[in-house]
């Protein structure tokens, strides 16, 4: 059995909005509790404004949390992050420019967060920077490209591979693939299945995409109104979801056999 590398127990997340009379609370998070195991890519899937992304930014501390507690292999994580929390979990967002810096090189960007993090003598950065573009199965000769000169995929393969730059063992990605077209998704997924592999790394995927999630996804947690409504392994879940709104979220996706056809 492993151990959980990441775990959220009964988090709650309230933001204040509005002001004067019309202030009023959002619960964007209730209760939630999840949990990612060593080497598991943990599925998070719910509709826009469900609490996924606050979710994801809570974990890597980013949103201060109303209660609960966040774990990372089993040490309650603080709010205030100190530089090595912050290198053990990643994040990859939606659009790769968030995380990018347009005026930066894919080897200026790496260059940046190792030099920040203090983990590799200058002389052996370039090597590194080579030996993550294989690893995301980019050519040397983008080394030193801009964001703007690449495709889409391209980007996001860059931005996984300036997260991977700091050895994290724990990856979130949120709505990592949302923007691309379908055939680029595919390549992406195939890639973040294949790094869990080659580097034992545990993945909490974000995506309001349950066709994705499916082909990806070890475990599933639905969240709806911002808490988890059932979570379940992800064959069951499919073939036989308990919640009415799981099934509602199933049924309103007629492509997804479609695709689970296409890309198996
Ligand atoms: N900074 C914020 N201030 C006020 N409300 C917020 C803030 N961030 C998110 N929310 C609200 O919290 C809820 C969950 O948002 P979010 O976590 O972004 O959902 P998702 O990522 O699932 O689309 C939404 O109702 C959203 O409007
Ligand atoms: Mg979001």
């Amino acid at each position: 059995m492993s151990r959980p590398i990441f775990e959220a127990r009964d988090l709650s997340v309230t933001f204040n909005v509005g002001r004067g009379r019309n202030r009023s609370q959002v619960q964007a998070l209730k209760n939630v509790s999840l949990d990612v195991n060593e080497g598991e890519i943990v599925g998070l899937v719910g509709e826009s404004g469900s609490g996924k992304s606050t979710l994801a930014r809570a974990a890597i501390g980013l949103q201060k949390q109303s209660s609960g507690e966040l774990f990372y292999a089993g040490q309650t994580l603080p709010m205030a992050r100190t530089l090595e929390d912050r290198r053990k979990m990643q994040m990859i967002f939606q659009d790769p420019y968030s995380s990018l810096d347009p005026r930066m090189s894919v080897k200026q960007a790496i260059f940046e967060l190792l030099d920040t993090h203090n983990i590799l003598p200058k002389e052996k950065r370039l090597d590194r920077c080579k030996e993550l573009l294989s690893l995301v199965k980019l050519p040397e000769s983008l080394l030193d490209s801009r964001p703007y000169a690449m495709s889409g995929g391209q980007r996001q393969r860059v931005a996984i591979a300036r997260a991977l730059s700091l050895n994290p063992h724990f990856l979130i990605a949120d709505e990592a693939v949302s923007a691309l077209d379908v055939s680029v998704q595919a390549s992406i997924i195939n890639l973040l299945s294949d790094l869990r592999d080659s580097l034992k790394l545990s993945i909490l995927f974000i995506s309001h995409d349950l066709a994705i999630v499916r082909l990806l996804c070890d475990r599933v947690n639905v969240i709806n109104l911002g808490e988890i409504v059932e979570s379940s392994p992800t064959l069951p879940l499919f073939d036989n979801p308990q919640h009415a709104y799981t099934r509602q979220l199933i049924s309103s996706v007629p492509k997804l056999d479609a695709i689970v056809r296409n890309t198996n």
